[in-house]
């Protein structure tokens, strides 16, 4: 077992245990959204280029009443930008779509290994924090393979893998091999959507007893796990008691009892990194 804090890379590069999910935050909405987030309490912001909104999370970001230097702006390079020259345009046209004079974190959002391109794009996003227009970077969905072999090629480590990861799709292994690297692993659709998943008696009986929500319960064991947790929640209440529930720790058992929920077909969809081609 590990001694590290799941939440700091190996960098010294810290991560609140929750961040806010951004997909289909559009428009004055989104914005409106992102900036109640903010104000809330949060402190880490999700967002891709693909999402197509980049523009409404930099309008969040910069409306909100909380100095810009306590927010971590992410955002997510495309598959169809993996070639050197496309990713450096493509990380230049996200800091102008989010508005900001550096980007916090930009993270490739799949490897594509059809493609064979995320070796060039890891290079363009190390370019792209050596000229100061990115601070930290990272990736997402990358197996270890894919870790690495961008490590073995340039030597620079990513701080973050942000992967599937929720009650149905525990990921141990992966969830293991990022702490022992020191890479901060962040989990998408970690309430897996709010779908069947919050109603399973493992959860339901840990929210009973709590006296929390079946989500709150769900995203505690994301936190007491250590993978820090990006719900998308678009109701402030919802997001409000997301935030609470990442103070909360389970025991060892109920840990256990959520992880077992776990399915090798647990995936929500077809996005295992080896196949899956994002454009
Ligand atoms: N890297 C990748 O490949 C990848 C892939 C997918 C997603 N992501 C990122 O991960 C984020 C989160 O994933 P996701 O949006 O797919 O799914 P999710 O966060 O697991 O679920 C979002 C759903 O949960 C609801 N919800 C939030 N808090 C709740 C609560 N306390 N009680 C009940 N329902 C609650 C939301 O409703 P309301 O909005 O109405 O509050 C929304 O319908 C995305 O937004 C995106 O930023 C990344």
């Amino acid at each position: 077992m590990s001694a590290r804090d799941p939440f700091i890379a190996h960098n010294g590069f810290t991560l609140p245990a929750q961040g806010l999910g951004t997909y289909r935050f559009w428009g004055e909405s989104g914005a409106d959204a992102v900036r109640a987030g903010i104000e809330s309490g949060y402190r880490l912001v999700d967002s891709a280029f693909n999402y197509e909104n980049e523009g409404a999370v930099g309008w969040g970001v910069s409306g909100a009443a909380v100095d810009r230097s306590e927010i971590i702006v992410t955002t997510k390079l495309a598959g169809r930008h993996h070639g050197a020259e496309r990713a450096r345009t493509a990380i230049e046209e996200s800091r102008f779509r989010l508005g900001v004079d550096a980007i916090d974190l930009v993270l490739i959002h799949w490897p594509n290994p059809g493609v064979d391109k995320y070796v060039e794009a890891w290079e363009a996003l190390i370019a792209a924090r050596e000229n100061g227009t990115v601070r930290q970077i990272g990736v997402s969905n990358f197996l270890p393979e894919h870790l690495e072999r961008i490590e073995s090629v340039t030597g620079v480590r990513p701080v973050v893998n942000q992967i599937e990861l929720h009650p149905y799709f525990p990921q141990e292994d992966q969830l293991a091999y990022d702490l022992e690297h020191g890479i901060v692993t962040e989990a998408w659709s970690p309430l897996g959507r709010a779908g069947d998943v919050l109603n399973e008696p493992a959860v339901t009986a840990i929210a009973d007893a709590r006296g929390i929500t079946p989500a709150q319960a769900v995203l505690a064991w994301h936190a007491t796990r250590g993978s820090v947790a990006i719900p998308k929640a678009a109701d402030p209440a919802h997001q409000a008691a997301n935030l609470a529930a990442a103070e909360i720790r389970l025991t060892d058992d109920e840990v256990a009892s959520i992880t077992a929920l776990g399915r090798p077909d647990g995936r929500l969809f077809d996005a295992d990194p080896r196949t899956h081609e994002e454009q």
